[in-house]
Formats: C-alpha cells, sequence, structure tokens
C-alpha cells in the first residue's frame, strides 16, 4: 500500500503557536512595513463645509483646478460631509437616535459631495467610486482615468465607537485611514483656512489666531479648543504606516492646492512622526 505520509504538505505558521496579545512574539513577524500599495497615488480630501457647501462660486475654482492638475498626477479625491450632515446630527440626536445610526447617514452626506464633484469633472474620465470598489478595484479604476471620487467617511457605520453621540471617525480620520493603508505619496486637506492657527480665526478670539506653519500629531493631541480637523485624525496619525506628513492648505486660495500636491510648503504641514524608511 502506498505511503501518503511523506505527501502531505504541513504549514509552518509563525503565529499559530502563540497568542496574538503577547506584542513580544507578534512584534517579530507583525512589527515589519507594510508595502505601498499605490506609492504614486495623491490623495485630496475636499471640505464639506468649507469648500461644497460654498456652492458654486467656491467649486468651480477647485474643480478647474483638480482638472488642471489630472496630467500631473494621479488622485484619490474624497470629500467631506459638510452642513446637511449637521443638520442631520442635530435632528437625529434629537430624536434619540444612536451614534451607529447617525454615522452611514453622515456618510452618504459626504457621498453627495463626492457624486457633485465627480459629475462636473466627468468629461475628465473621473466618476464617483463607493468604497468597496476604493478597497478593491481602485487600481484598475487609475489605470483607466486620472482621477476617482469617493466619500472621505470611514465605514465604521453601525461600528462607530459609542464614546461620543457625534461619529467620532469622521471625513479628515476616513481620508488619512485610506491613503496610509494605501501607501501614497500624499495626503492634503483642502480647507477655507491657511492652515492650522492657534485658535479659530473665524472665532471670537480670531485676531489673536497665529498660523501654525508645522505642527505634529502629538503637539495637535495637547491642543486646547478647536481644529479644522477631525480629533480623531491626530489619533490616527499616531499609528501611520507610510504618511510623514499630512499638509492642510488653504482652497480658496488659486494655486494652494496645486503647489501642496507639487511638494511645496503652502499650509499647515502635520507630522505623523514615522521616520523616513
Ligand atoms: N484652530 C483652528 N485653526 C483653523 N481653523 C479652525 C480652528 N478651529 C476651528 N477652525 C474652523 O474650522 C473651519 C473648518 O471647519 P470644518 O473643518 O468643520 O470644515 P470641513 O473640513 O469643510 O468639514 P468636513 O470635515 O465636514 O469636510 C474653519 O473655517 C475655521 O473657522
Ligand atoms: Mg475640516
Amino acid at each position: 500500500m502506498a505511503d501518503t505520509t511523506n505527501s502531505i504538505k504541513h504549514i509552518a505558521s509563525p503565529l499559530a503557536r502563540q497568542t496574538l496579545q503577547d506584542g513580544a512574539l507578534t512584534r517579530p513577524v507583525a512589527g515589519v512595513r507594510p508595502i505601498r500599495l499605490l506609492p504614486w497615488l495623491q490623495v485630496v480630501k475636499i471640505g464639506g463645509r468649507a469648500i461644497m457647501d460654498r456652492g458654486r462660486d467656491v467649486i468651480v475654482p477647485i474643480v478647474d483646478e483638480l482638472r488642471r492638475l489630472l496630467p500631473e498626477h494621479r488622485l484619490l479625491i474624497l470629500t467631506g460631509a459638510g452642513i446637511r450632515a449637521r443638520h442631520l446630527y442635530s435632528v437625529g440626536l434629537d430624536l434619540g437616535l444612536p451614534v451607529g445610526s447617525l454615522a452611514p447617514l453622515a456618510a452618504s452626506e459626504a457621498g453627495q459631495n463626492g457624486h457633485i464633484l465627480a459629475s462636473l469633472l466627468a468629461p475628465e474620465g473621473v466618476s464617483y467610486v463607493e468604497h468597496p470598489t476604493i478597497a478593491n478595484q481602485l487600481a484598475i479604476h487609475l489605470a483607466a482615468a486620472r482621477a476617482v471620487v469617493g466619500s472621505a467617511f470611514p465605514p465604521y457605520h453601525h461600528h462607530e465607537f459609542p464614546n461620543s453621540r457625534i461619529p467620532h471617525h469622521r471625513a479628515d480620520t476616513g481620508a488619512f485611514l485610506l491613503a496610509d493603508a494605501l501607501g501614497a505619496a500624499g495626503l492634503t486637506i483642502v480647507e477655507d483656512v491657511d492652515g492650522i492657527y492657534t485658535t479659530d480665526p473665524r472665532g471670537p478670539d480670531g485676531d489673536k489666531a497665529q498660523l501654525l506653519r508645522e505642527t505634529s500629531a502629538s503637539a495637535l493631541a495637547l491642543h486646547q479648543g478647536t481644529l479644522p480637523v477631525d480629533p480623531a485624525l491626530v489619533e490616527v496619525m499616531a499609528t501611520a504606516r507610510h504618511l510623514e506628513r499630512v499638509q492642510v492648505v488653504n482652497g480658496l486660495v488659486p494655486g494652494r492646492l496645486t503647489a501642496a500636491l507639487r511638494g511645496e510648503h503652502v499650509g499647515t504641514l502635520i507630522h505623523t512622526g514615522l521616520k523616513p524608511a
């Protein structure tokens, strides 16, 4: 009778014999830097409130600037939610809806802004794609077109953390998580202010606000007061695997986004703390 024992393939797995909770054991296997999936990709997050809610006068010039950038860069353009989501939060909170119900509703508002941008860039072959397509088919879409548009909201949805009644993970956080997971060349966050200030330049102490040309996620974690980016962005930047910095720029000033994508320092640079490989 044939001896089949030698033909049995034993698959050795370095993590099979240990608990995944012991960092000392998992680090040699899980501690290495992941590969960059799309190292040539530039991710641009367009503010919902800062840009999209302002309508034609602001959207058309930004779309023109994005259009002119297409021959130079391959872009993933992600849109924030803006004022409609804020109204939705107030109605939903008043009705007692849990955060896991509010998160997907707000995300759909971010998606609406994405559909608007994609429609305006459609003649350039740009289309809106849903999250599963970004996750699995971004490369083929970007082989066919110079840019695609998606919602910047991360799909925590019904799994959103219940540590706040307003969804904790919003558009800036989603844009960063995606850009870092894809190993993108950069992330630029487009706002309606020149960058991050010591205090809200449009707030009551606006005359005392000073622009921070350069800061870090660890410094912003200690910042008292408001920021033009999600607090959770600062948290996720602490564990960046690829992105060493993010730039926040003023989309109301023509040419700032273009300059940022060319590597110029024209807004606030936020360093993640990650050192070059
Ligand atoms: N420390 C700060 N520095 C700069 N701007 C600030 C600061 N604190 C608050 N802001 C305000 O944040 C505003 C931008 O708001 P916000 O970030 O909510 O808009 P958005 O990015 O378009 O929104 P979304 O995340 O829905 O896309 C700026 O116009 C500014 O007035
Ligand atoms: Mg913002």
